[in-house]
This record gives structure tokens, sequence and C-alpha cells, in this order.
């Protein structure tokens, strides 16, 4: 069984994925009449499951509309003891190894995985578990926030496969982890 563990998220020109103080506000500073979704549709049709940090979840849980996920979810906490009831169909809070976390998914039959948030997909690289990322850079200089990327133990070769241009200011790259 082929697995995979994919990223797809924005960023601002300088690199964050969330400003100093979490704020995501900048990710619609770009006028988008038609409401194109870059590709996240497409990409979503190609994940079983969603694998995102606490700090992102929380994220989730704040946006002012239903719940926006229809695969499974599953959490990275040591903190939540317990899924708030009103999340308990959608998600299920996972911790341990992440080797750990990634084979009780796996037995759960969810194979292409969209990981998501920033120390989740840090912790991941750390332990060479991406194999590909769709990096959205929004071109925004924020000065300062949450970093996509952080130290690495070693060096990690990417190849970018695909480039695109949305609403005519909006650079897409799809990197494919070349091991
Ligand atoms: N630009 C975008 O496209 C985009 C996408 C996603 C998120 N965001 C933004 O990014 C911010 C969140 O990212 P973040 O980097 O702060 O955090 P994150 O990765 O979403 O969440 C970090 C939390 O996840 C848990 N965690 C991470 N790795 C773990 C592991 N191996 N085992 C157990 N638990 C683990 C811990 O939760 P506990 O503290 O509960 O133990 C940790 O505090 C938010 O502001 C969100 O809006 C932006």
């Amino acid at each position: 069984m082929e697995r995979k563990n994919k990223v797809f998220i924005a960023t601002s020109l300088d690199g964050y994925i969330a400003d100093q103080a979490g704020g995501i506000d900048w990710l619609h500073s770009i006028a988008n009449p038609d409401n194109t979704d870059m590709g996240y549709g497409a990409f979503m049709t190609g994940i079983d499951a969603l694998v995102m940090g606490r700090k992102t979840f929380d994220t989730v849980c704040g946006f002012d509309m239903d719940w926006p996920y229809e695969k499974p979810v599953f959490v990275l906490s040591n903190r939540m003891s317990q899924m708030p009831e009103k999340y308990k169909d959608h998600a299920e809070i996972v911790n341990g190894s992440l080797n750990q976390i990634l084979e009780k998914i796996h037995n759960k039959g969810h194979h292409h995985l969209y990981i998501d948030g920033g120390q989740t997909i840090q912790s991941f690289l750390k332990e060479d578990l991406i194999d590909e990322m769709t990096i959205t850079i929004i071109p925004y200089l924020l000065g300062g926030g949450i970093p996509l990327f952080t130290d690495l133990p070693e060096r990690l070769k990417f190849e970018c496969t695909d480039t695109k241009i949305y609403l005519g200011k909006v650079v897409q790259n799809r990197f494919i982890r070349k091991r």
C-alpha cells in the first residue's frame, strides 16, 4: 500500500503561516472574485484523512462556519484529554511518537494524509516523513510570525514538479521529496 504524507499550505512571502498573533486574515488579502480554490478541492479529493496540530484545530474550531472537512481528522495533542462533544463525530485526539500515530491511522485504512499546522509539519520534516508539499505564496511580508520551516537535523532534497500562478498574483509550487 502506497503511503503519502502531504502538505498543502499558504505562506507569506517571508515564509510565515500566521502572523505573530496567530492571525491569518492576510491569506485573503488578494481579491478572489470567482472564489478560486487554488487547487484545494482537487488536493482534498486525493487524501484519506487529515493530521493537524492542536493549535490549527483550535483555529478551525474558531471559524464562523460549519465543520469544513468531509474526511476524518486526527488532532495531535499532548494537552487535550478529551475531544469536545461538538467535534466528536469529526475529529479524534492522537499522541505518542509520529510513527505510532501513523501506524494507528494507517491501521484505520487511511494512507494518504494531509499534514497541517506549523509545528506539526516541522515535527514530520524532522523525521523525514513528508513526501509532498504544495506551498501557495501570498505576496505579503509579515515581518514575523509562525514560520513554516525551522532547523532540521539533516538536509532534505525536494524537486519542484509544478508551478501555477493564481489570480495573476499568487505563486503555488508543488515539491516532491527526492530520496
Ligand atoms: N497559512 C496556512 O495555510 C495555515 C495552515 C494551518 C495553520 N495555520 C495557522 O498556524 C497556526 C498553528 O500552527 P502552529 O505551528 O502554531 O501549531 P500546530 O502545529 O497547529 O499545533 C501545535 C500543537 O500540536 C500538538 N503537537 C504537535 N506535534 C505533536 C506531536 N508530535 N505529538 C503530540 N502533539 C503534537 C501540540 O499540542 P498540545 O499543546 O495540545 O500538546 C502543539 O502545541 C494557527 O495560527 C493557524 O491558523 C495556517
